[in-house]
């Protein structure tokens, strides 16, 4: 048992290392960095009183032990100066922690205005992946945000079904998407990188694999992203697997998934609205009970799939559309496409349609045209 606990022990201290992808020691930011430093004062806070209070206890096991002279000692009832002390010596510690903490949680809702003109975005949590829009930008995308550094990041969460928590180790967290009850935070990427976040509040089979990645890039790259956000791709050649592919797509895919994240807002225009008000949501659900699929604008310029599951690669790309769950158990994905044209939960396509799909899917990225309508200032 005990080397068991030795690699355990071994093992979730491994997972602290500033080296690991989703470590709170490796910061990246200013609101991770007074987390993680919040979380270091009261953990060496703790190790004082441990060591004191256990050093208390061994030393009066010890020093008064029984022995085989032992006389029943003095018996004392009641010492007023020593239960004021223990009493004022703790409130006092807990000052001292709360103190920063509640500190910790204003800086949080706060943005800065010393830092630049923040950046809004909206994260909808479903089950099992992370939709982003971008208001000022008119951009929707899922499971890959992206970000300039340097810069605020004013998040609203909100949630399409059940309660899942947004969180960046790196970056910023853990606050919690409630279903119509919005939550705003800030945060802001102190250096460029690809950081991973993850969903932090359990919420349902594949909560474990409710991913996302977050791409922070200098302002200029990230102006670039956004040009290339509202390029649509070229039209694939006519009768070219990725045109047959783009036709079966329409007719099998498109309930839920859309590709065009400049115009339609992913959800249809009556609600790019940017805002899942309860109308809109009881609205939706009554019109049809389907739960919308990630957006696939430009699909593929991203780095995973299945919200940063396994990579994206044409093998994993129609491995994920033929069985889906064979990537993510509990995906909503094959439930999903269930309800139009499948059977035993694979999707009714022949190996060619599906071939033609991944085709067409992996011809999105943004065309030469440039961008389809002004980008908002
Ligand atoms: Cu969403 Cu856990």
């Amino acid at each position: 048992l005990i080397p068991l606990i030795l690699v355990a022990f071994v093992a979730i201290l491994a997972a602290c290392t500033p080296s690991h992808d989703q470590s709170t020691f490796d910061t990246a930011g200013p609101i991770a960095k007074q987390q993680a430093d919040l979380f270091i004062f009261i953990f060496w806070v703790a190790v004082a009183i441990f060591i004191l209070v256990e050093g208390a206890l061994i030393y009066s096991v010890f020093r008064y032990r029984s022995r085989p002279d032992d006389k029943i000692p003095r018996q004392v009832h009641g010492n007023t100066r020593l239960e004021i002390t223990w009493t004022i010596v703790p409130a006092f510690v807990l000052l001292a922690i709360a103190v920063p903490t509640v500190k910790a949680i204003y800086d949080h809702a706060t943005p800065p205005t010393d830092r630049g003109e923040p950046l809004e975005i909206v994260a909808i949590g479903h089950q099992w992946w992370f939709e982003f829009r971008y208001p000022s930008l008119e951009i929707v995308t899922a499971n890959e945000l992206h970000i300039p550094t340097d810069r605020p990041i004013v998040v609203t969460l909100q949630s399409q079904d059940v309660i899942h928590s947004f969180w960046i180790p790196k970056l910023a967290g853990k606050l919690d998407m409630v279903p119509l009850n919005d939550n705003v935070f800030w945060f802001l990427a102190e250096r460029p990188g690809m950081f991973y976040g993850q969903c932090a509040e359990f919420c349902g089979v594949a909560h474990a694999h409710m991913r996302f990645r977050v791409f922070a890039s200098p302002e200029e790259e990230f102006g670039q992203w956004v040009t290339a956000m509202r390029t649509p791709p070229d039209a694939p050649e006519p009768d070219s697997p990725a045109a047959l592919g783009r036709t079966t797509f329409l007719a099998n895919c498109s309930m839920c998934h859309s590709v065009d994240s400049y115009r339609s807002g992913g959800y249809g225009d009556e609600i790019a609205a940017q805002d899942l008000r309860w109308d809109t949501l009881v609205e939706q659900r009554e019109e049809s009970p389907i739960v919308s699929g990630p957006n696939l604008t430009h699909l593929a310029t991203r780095n995973a799939l299945a919200a940063g599951v396994v990579p994206l690669t044409e093998e994993n790309l129609l491995k994920w559309i033929q069985n889906p769950a064979s990537i993510k158990h509990g995906t909503r994905m094959q439930a999903n496409a269930a309800v139009y044209k499948t059977s035993n939960n694979h999707v009714d396509l022949t190996d060619e349609e599906l071939g033609n799909v991944v085709a067409y899917l992996l011809s999105l990225e943004p065309g030469e045209g440039g961008p389809a309508e002004a980008i908002p200032p």
